[in-house]
C-alpha cells in the first residue's frame, strides 16, 4: 500500500517568515480572526507583531489565551464555546504544540458537531473546517505541518489523537526569530521531541522515501544544533536550523507517523502530567535499543548522521551508536534520565505498560513489533 504524502496549504520558513501573515489573510479575506494561544506567549511579547498583521489585512482580533499545556477536552470545549459566542472566519494558532492543536480542533468543530472525542482516531471528521493559520512559538511539535491534534482525555487518563487532512492548516509560518526567547528547558524538551519524531517516522513501517529525505535532514539538523539553541537561545542560526529540522521532522511525521515512544508517553503524561516533549525525550534511547532489530541499517545511518565514527565497525554496531548518540544529547542539554524522577513507581509499570498497548494507532508503526512484556522491560528499564 502506498501512503499519501500532505503538506499545509502553503509554508513559509525562516527567519522574518511572519511578515508574510497579512497578504496570506488578505488573501483569505476574513473579517473576524479567533486567535488561540496562551498566557506564557502573551508574557513573551509575541502577540503583538501577529495583531500587527492582522491589523494591516484588516481584520479584527479575537483573542483566547486559556489554552492549557497538554490541553484537554473541556478545554478545547471552552475554547470552542468562547469561538461560538464571537462572528469569527478565520482561526490563527500561535505558540507551542497545545494552542496549535487546540485552534485546529476547534476549527474543525466549528463545522462538525459534538465533541472532539467523537473524531479521535484516522480520518473521522466529515466536513472541511473553517481555514486556519498556524504559527509555532516552540521548536518542536511539528504540529504546524501536521494532520494530528492530541488531547488529553482525563477521564480515561489518556491522550488521544485525532488525525485528519482537514487538521492541515491553509498557512503554516515558521519564523525562527519567535524562539529566540524560548527559555533552554522548553527548547531541550522540544528539540528532543523533534529528534523523536524524526528517529520514529524514518524507522517507521510507514516511511517512504519522500518521507526519509525529510527525518533524515531533520536528524542531522537537530542533532548538530540542539545544543547550541540550549545554551545559547540568541543564536539565530542555531535557532533558525532548529525551525529548520523541526518543521522537516514534522513533516515526516506526519506522512510516515511515530511510533512505540510516543506510545508509551501517552499514558505517562495522562496519568503523571509529564510533558510530551521530557518524556520522549527521556523514553527515545530504551526504545530505540530495543527497535535495532527491526532495521539495523537505518539506526546505523542515524549514528553517523548524529557525528558518532561508525568505521570499521560491524552494522550490527553502528546501529548500537544511535542509542548512545540520543542518549548524550540528551544529558547534555539537562533532559531528566529516569522515569522515577516524576514519581513513577515499579508497580505502576504494568498497568501504564496495558494503557500503552492499546494506543494500537502508533504501537503497529513501530519498526519492531513489540509485546507487552517488552514494554514493561522499556519501561523498567526508564524506571530508575
Ligand atoms: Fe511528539
Amino acid at each position: 500500500m502506498v501512503n499519501p504524502f500532505t503538506l499545509p496549504g502553503v509554508c513559509y520558513f525562516g527567519s522574518g517568515a511572519l511578515e508574510n501573515l497579512s497578504g496570506e489573510l488578505e488573501y483569505f479575506n476574513p473579517k473576524r480572526i479567533f486567535l488561540v494561544s496562551d498566557h506564557g506567549v502573551s508574557s513573551a511579547g509575541l502577540i503583538a507583531p501577529v495583531k500587527e498583521q492582522i491589523k494591516e489585512a484588516g481584520a479584527e482580533t479575537v483573542e483566547f489565551f486559556e489554552t492549557e499545556a497538554e490541553p484537554s477536552v473541556e478545554n478545547v470545549h471552552l475554547c470552542m464555546e468562547k469561538f461560538k459566542e464571537q462572528d469569527c472566519d478565520f482561526i490563527i494558532g500561535l505558540g507551542g504544540g497545545s494552542p496549535l492543536d487546540v485552534a485546529k480542533a476547534v476549527s474543525v468543530l466549528a463545522t462538525n458537531d459534538g465533541s472532539i472525542l467523537d473524531y479521535a482516531g484516522i480520518e473521522m471528521i466529515p466536513n472541511k473546517g473553517i481555514p486556519k493559520a498556524l504559527i509555532p512559538t516552540t521548536s518542536g511539535t511539528g504540529s504546524e505541518v501536521t494532520k494530528n491534534a492530541i488531547i488529553t482525555d482525563k477521564k480515561a487518563q489518556l491522550k488521544k489523537g485525532v488525525v485528519s487532512r482537514y487538521l492541515l492548516p491553509e498557512v503554516a509560518i515558521v519564523d525562527s526569530k519567535l524562539t529566540l526567547t524560548l527559555p533552554p528547558a522548553l527548547t531541550a524538551a522540544t528539540g528532543m521531541d523533534a529528534l523523536t519524531h524524526a528517529i520514529e517516522s524514518y524507522t517507521a513501517p510507514k516511511a517512504s522515501p519522500q518521507t526519509d529525505i525529510y527525518a533524515l535532514k531533520a536528524v542531522e539538523l537537530i542533532s548538530s544544533n540542539l545544543r547550541k539553541a540550549v545554551a545559547y537561545g540568541s543564536d539565530h542560526r542555531a535557532r533558525e536550523n532548529m525551525a529548520l529540522g523541526i518543521v522537516f521532522a514534522g513533516i515526516s511525521l506526519a506522512n510516515a507517523g511515530v511510533g512505540a515512544v510516543h506510545a508509551i508517553a501517552y499514558p505517562l503524561g495522562g496519568k503523571f502530567g509529564m510533558t510530551h516533549g521530557v518524556t520522549n525525550a527521556l523514553l527515545l534511547p530504551y526504545v530505540m535499543k530495543c527497535n535495532l532489530v527491526g532495521d539495523l541499517e537505518k539506526f546505523a545511518r542515524i549514528a553517523k548522521l548524529m557525528g558518532e565514527n561508525t568505521e570499521g565497525k560491524t552494522l550490527r554496531e553502528q546501529a548500537k551508536l544511535s542509542c548512545k548518540a540520543v542518549f548524550e544529547l540528551s544529558q547534555d542539554i539537562g533532559i531528566p534520565q529516569k522515569l522515577s524522577q516524576f514519581g513513577v513507581k515499579k508497580d505502576d509499570v504494568p498497568e501504564l505498560a496495558e494503557a500503552a498497548m492499546n494506543v494500537t494507532r502508533l504501537m503497529g508503526n513501530n519498526p519492531k513489533v513489540l509485546c507487552l512484556e517488552e514494554v514493561k522491560e522499556i519501561m523498567s528499564e526508564a524506571l530508575d
